[in-house]
């Protein structure tokens, strides 16, 4: 953006603002993607260039609604610089202001929004596609909005990612894994000192790229482009462990110690006996021996751990007999809550449902209605099927802050308190 056009950015409400109390997420359709022939060759494998595997009649949000949203968003947010006054790459972070765009020069930069379609559930439609993936290895939806010539450097990201081109051309240079390569110094980004692409690819909107963690890229805006990041997550084994052992240590009385009653003589006092060491790996192996029903308890605890943007979110407002009053309102949807995560587990005859990193018990009668609340994001109300208890389910789903209800308080009035993050666009002219 130039001085000139950006003494013209301003706060406008975008062009045909949409309503916000219904997150309605249609789902793109992708064409080209065989998810069992996809699994068996490339995740976790190898990239994967789909030309057209969408096809958008216009990107599903503008570069100037990006730059509105983080405007009021603030760790999801950041601009990165390729040609800083300070130092080459230099990162800020949000909320922005109209000032900061302003400010911005024309080429070599990109704004970066993680976390979008908890802001914009109606965005959760660009992650739909890819739900033959499990939702709990799915973390969120980025959008980057790069000026000509903006990138964050050659990289490699720990994680899968599907990159999907939105609007504009980006020009992708793919190198091979390289997960131990040494970074450039005194950078708050990690980005490569050495890189070879073997690979260039220039993606046009609608064109998709599949990269596997370690697989070192760099995606560069050829004008003005959009592009959206489908994340995934996958613990680290240091995680897994660290979690599993801090639930294990707050089952164990604290009074449980060692205890050595048929203690032998040793002759020299300074050895660790082979009798005390197995002591030790017998304490160890006991404690770690869990039934399936509680491992499972736990996994889905730790899955189910919610993101801090459920803190933004609105407290639950509706007492017991007003929640089953809106519940049973002619036209009510249930939406799941931004952040909050919901999934469920057999166990034998057991139905485990986990909910924002507590599990619960559930009776089979309920097993349907849990399949349909852990899969959608949006239903109506009476679309569930009916059990005896859903009702009560529901009541406890809204209390542990993983639903709300979007109803209507009085006829044609739609009651949500969600938050519309699209009220404002900034205005940033030359964008595609
Ligand atoms: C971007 O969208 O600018 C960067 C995405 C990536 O390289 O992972
Ligand atoms: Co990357």
């Amino acid at each position: 953006m130039t001085a000139g056009q950006a003494a013209r950015a301003e706060f406008r409400l975008p062009p045909g603002s949409r309503t916000p109390q219904f997150a309605m997420q249609h789902s793109y359709p992708i064409s080209g993607l065989d998810p069992t022939r996809f699994l068996r060759e490339h995740w976790q494998k190898r990239p994967l260039l789909l030309r057209g595997a969408f096809d958008f009649k216009q990107p599903p949000i503008s570069a100037e609604e990006l730059a509105g949203l983080a405007c009021e968003v603030s760790e999801s947010a950041r601009i990165v610089r390729e040609r800083h006054p300070d130092g080459p790459w230099r990162v800020s972070h949000g909320p922005f202001s109209e000032a900061d765009f302003a400010a911005l020069p024309e080429t070599h930069w990109t704004l970066l929004v993680t976390d979008v379609e908890k802001y914009l559930p109606e965005l959760r439609g660009l992650i739909e596609p890819f739900r033959f993936i499990p939702d709990w290895r799915i973390d969120d939806l980025m959008i980057s909005y790069a000026a000509d010539g903006g990138s964050v450097g050659p990289h490699t990201d720990e994680y899968d990612v599907f990159l999907l081109q939105l609007d504009g051309e980006r020009e992708w240079r793919i190198g091979g894994l390289a997960r131990d390569a040494e970074h450039l110094p005194d950078i708050d980004l990690k980005i490569l000192k050495h890189f070879e692409p073997e690979q260039v690819w220039r993606v046009k909107p609608g064109d998709l790229l599949y990269l596997p963690p370690g697989v070192a890229h760099y995606g560069i805006g050829r004008g003005p482009c959009l592009t959206a990041s489908v994340g995934f997550r996958s613990p680290s084994h240091r995680e897994i462990l660290q979690a599993w052992c801090e639930r294990l240590i707050l089952d164990i009385p604290e009074a449980a110690r060692l205890e050595d009653p048929d203690l032998a003589l040793q002759e020299n006092p300074g050895e660790i006996s082979a009798a005390a060491s197995e002591q030790f790996q017998r304490i160890i192996q006991a404690r770690l021996a869990q039934s399936p029903l509680a491992f499972k308890r736990w996994l889905g605890e730790f899955l189910t751990e919610p993101h801090p943007i459920l803190d933004e979110t609105e407290e639950p407002t509706l007492d017991e007999p007003a929640f089953h009053r809106a519940l049973s309102a002619a036209g009510t949807r249930i939406e799941r809550l931004p952040g909050s995560r919901i999934h469920w587990q057999r166990c034998g005859d057991e139905w485990i449902l986990s909910v924002n990193g507590e599990s619960w018990q559930i009776p089979e009668e309920l097993g349907e209605a849990v399949k349909r609340l852990a899969s959608q994001f949006s239903l109506r109300a009476d679309a569930l099927p009916s059990a005896p208890q859903a009702g009560e389910l529901l009541w406890r789903l809204y209390q542990a802050r993983a639903i709300r209800l979007v109803y209507f308080s009085r006829p044609g009035i739609p009651h949500s308190g969600r938050v519309d993050f699209r009220r404002y666009a900034l205005t940033l002219t030359g964008l595609p």
